[in-house]
Formats: C-alpha cells, sequence, structure tokens
C-alpha cells in the first residue's frame, strides 16, 4: 500500500501563505458550494462523508456540528493548533505546505452552524506558524475567499493541557490554561459562554476535498469507519524520519517498514508508541493492525494524533516510561486530585523500579494507580498518562522483572 495525498497533494508546489497560488490548484471552490447550500443539508453531507476528528477523540465531525443551537446569536468556530504531544508535527506540516485548506475549512464550518468568526489557537513553539497563518488570513480576505468569515489567531504559552479543549477555550479567554467540567460541552457554552465548534487542524483541512469531491468519494477512502487519510509523524530509531498522508486502512507494519524504511542501522524492532506519549506501546505482533481509529482500539491502543516512535531492540523500556512520567507530573495542570498526585506518585514509582530500588510490590501499587488515575482524572491528560506505563507492564513485563530487587 502506498501514500495518498489529499491534504499534501500540492506540498512544495504551492506558496502556503498566497490564497492565488491555493484558487489556481481548486482552492476556495468547496467553500463556495457550501455557501449555495442549507445549513442542515452541509452538515449532513459532512455526516455523510463519514470524517471523523483528527485530533485523537474520532468524534464525528457532522455530529458535533449538529449540536450547535442553530438559533443562537452568536457562534465561534474555534481551530486546535495546539500540537503539544511530543512527537506530533503534522498539523504544522499542513499549515507549511496547505494552509488555505485550513482557513476554508474552518469558514465552511461557519457556513454550516452560521458562524463569522474563527479562532485559531497555536501553540506558542511555533511563532513561524502564526506569522504564516496571519499571511495566509490576509491573502485570503484580499482576494475575497473568505467572504464574511473573519480568523483571528492566538498563540498559546506552551502548556500541554491547553491542546483540551476547554483548557484551550479558557486560554484564549485569558484565564489560566484549566479544563471545565463537562457537561455542557463546547458546542453548547464555549468560548465566552457561547456555542463553540473545536476541532482539530487537519479535520478542518479535509471538509475543502469533502465538499468538491462528496462525501461519497470521502467515505469510500480507507477504513469504512474512519475514512480519509491521516497524516502521520514518523520519529525514533526508523531510516525515514519524516511525515506521510496514508489511506487509514494502513497497517503499522506498512507504515513503519515500507514507507518509513524499517528499524536504522540494520537492528531489530522492539515497539512502536502510536498516538504520542500518552500512547500506549505496540509490540511486534499488532504490527498488521490498521491505523484507523477502532482497529487501534482493539489491541488496547489508540491512534491519537497519529504520531508514530519507533524503538529498536536495544532501547530501555523502563527508562522510556520513566521520562514519559516526569513529562506528565510537569505537564499536569493540578486541577483535580487524582492527576495532581498521581502523575507524582507515578514518576516516583517508575523511577524506582528503573533504578533497580523496586519490588513485586510497587508494580502492583503502580497498576493500581493506573486504574485510579484512569477513572477519577477530570480530564484526558490525567486519564491517558497511565497508559504508556500499562501498557508496558502488559507487554514487556520482562523489562520491568529484571530491575525488581
Ligand atoms: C491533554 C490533552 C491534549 C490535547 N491536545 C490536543 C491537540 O494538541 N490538538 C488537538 O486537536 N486536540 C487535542 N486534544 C483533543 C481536544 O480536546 C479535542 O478533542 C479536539 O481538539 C477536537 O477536535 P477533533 O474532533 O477535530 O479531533 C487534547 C486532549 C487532551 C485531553
Ligand atoms: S486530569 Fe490533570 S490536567 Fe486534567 S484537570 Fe486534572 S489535574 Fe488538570
Amino acid at each position: 500500500m502506498e501514500e495518498m495525498r489529499i491534504l499534501l497533494k500540492y506540498a512544495d508546489q504551492i506558496n502556503p501563505e498566497s490564497a492565488q497560488d491555493y484558487i489556481k490548484v481548486g482552492g476556495y471552490k468547496g467553500l463556495e458550494k457550501a455557501r449555495l447550500m442549507e445549513k442542515k443539508a452541509l452538515i449532513e453531507e459532512v455526516k455523510k462523508s463519514g470524517l471523523r476528528g483528527r485530533g485523537g477523540a474520532g468524534f464525528n465531525a457532522g455530529m458535533k456540528w449538529s449540536f450547535v443551537p442553530q438559533d443562537a446569536p452568536v457562534k465561534y468556530v474555534v481551530c486546535n493548533l495546539d500540537e503539544g504531544e511530543p512527537g506530533t508535527y503534522k498539523d504544522r506540516i499542513i499549515c507549511e505546505k496547505n494552509a488555505h485548506a485550513l482557513l476554508e475549512g474552518m469558514a465552511i464550518c461557519g457556513a454550516a452552524i452560521g458562524s463569522d468568526q474563527g479562532y485559531i489557537y497555536c501553540r506558542g513553539e511555533y511563532p513561524f506558524i502564526v506569522k504564516l497563518l496571519k499571511n495566509a488570513v490576509q491573502s485570503a480576505k484580499q482576494a475575497g475567499a473568505l467572504g464574511n468569515f473573519d480568523i483571528e489567531v492566538r498563540m498559546g504559552a506552551g502548556a500541554y493541557v491547553c491542546g483540551e479543549e476547554t483548557a484551550l477555550i479558557e486560554s484564549i479567554e485569558g484565564h489560566r490554561g484549566e479544563p471545565r467540567f463537562k457537561p455542557p460541552f463546547p458546542g453548547v457554552a464555549g468560548l465566552w459562554g457561547v456555542p463553540t465548534v473545536v476541532n482539530n487542524v487537519e479535520t478542518f483541512a479535509c471538509l475543502p476535498y469533502i465538499l468538491t469531491n462528496g462525501a461519497q468519494w470521502f467515505a469510500t477512502i480507507g477504513a469504512a469507519k474512519y475514512p480519509g487519510t491521516k497524516v502521520v509523524t514518523l520519529t525514533g530509531d526508523i531510516v525515514n524520519a519524516t511525515y506521510f498522508e496514508v489511506p487509514t486502512n494502513m497497517t503499522l507494519r506498512d507504515v513503519i517498514f515500507k514507507l518509513g524504511g524499517g528499524i536504522k542501522n540494520g537492528k531489530k524492532f522492539k515497539a512502536v508508541q502510536v498516538g504520542g506519549t500518552s500512547g500506549a506501546f505496540i509490540p511486534e505482533e499488532n504490527l498488521d493492525t490498521p491505523i484507523d481509529f477502532d482497529s487501534m482500539g482493539t489491541i488496547g491502543a489508540a491512534l491519537g494524533s497519529g504520531a508514530v516512535l519507533v524503538l529498536d531492540e536495544t532501547r530501555d523500556i523502563v527508562d522510556t516510561v520513566a521520562r514519559i512520567t516526569k513529562f506528565f507530573e510537569h505537564e499536569s495542570c493540578g486541577k483535580c486530585n487524582p492527576c495532581r498526585e498521581g502523575t507524582f506518585r507515578m514518576r516516583e514509582m517508575v523511577q524506582k523500579v528503573n533504578e533497580g530500588k523496586g519490588t513485586e510490590r510497587d508494580l502492583e501499587s503502580i497498576l493500581l494507580l493506573a486504574r485510579v488515575m484512569r477513572r477519577a482524572s477530570l480530564c484526558g491528560l490525567g486519564q491517558a498518562a497511565p497508559i504508556p506505563v500499562e501498557s508496558t507492564i502488559k507487554h514487556f513485563k520482562y523489562e520491568y522483572m529484571r530491575k525488581l530487587i
């Protein structure tokens, strides 16, 4: 199976800031079509395409839009470009190669829910992308491509939790980036308390192609229940440490060995962590799983952001996980107990095992704490933080055992 470029088809062939360049390759045609449709019909079209969120939760995009009350006087469209997940840079690549697809997608969403204001929340570490996007918005306005839809670019300050949609909203409002209790969901009460759709960059960027080519066309690409393509970013001990846009039914093995060129320096494969730092570690025997959202779920993993971190045979799994637990301890916002205290204790216990001072009792305590954090944490950060630990104790227990006292 080969790469399939839709979002990245004209990568490096057009100037990403120029609306005129984008228009020359068929850009803004989807928005024109969307504007001629009834709002309900437009939402139905997106539902029919089967497009599901590319930011991690995999929620049906059209369904999410349908929850927005049509009669609300003010509504917002928010793009999540926080991209704080280590090893993930797909949203940056989409902006660098095809920024106007994102702007067009946001305007299509605006047409569907009846909003004339969009915000892009960009991670603090991407100042060059903020500049690129501001220039792209300016260029789209000059070309009259966005009509009455306006887009503002806001910059985060570099907190991982601000990728969580309600923390992101708090941050745009100028507050400390902490997740809100849900419900109400943003679709009903989001930015400044009004109905707000939050979608990922890649989700928005799919929309122009769905509108131009039809929902049916999109629905038949890749996996039936998670159709379309996915931009994956390969890092770690892999020959081609770069990005690829692949149909969602491609297997992990093909991503790593065909596109990625296999393991660097002739070494053997040990594990792959999919979906970023909060993802599960997957052993060799599960590599024939397609990368779509549901298939990954069947092996206890998650597609997440689409980051693919490959580890070769020489890597120390417990040491890798110990570093991950430090990351979560640092990034926990502290709002809820199970995560604030849990990420601290988890780091402490995994570190103890890694330093050769742990016992089997510590492993039991780690698993117990993991269960509590998954069930009792307020947001996805605390709920997902134990996944790397649990998945490695499941698949690579011998690495922990050999470090115990
Ligand atoms: C800790 C945490 C970090 C997140 N980071 C991101 C992110 O960087 N980008 C993103 O699109 N979604 C992120 N999400 C998911 C968002 O909360 C939300 O589900 C997503 O933006 C919705 O867009 P989608 O439906 O298009 O995927 C994160 C969630 C959590 C809990
Ligand atoms: S789970 Fe962690 S990051 Fe999320 S609200 Fe609780 S303390 Fe904050």
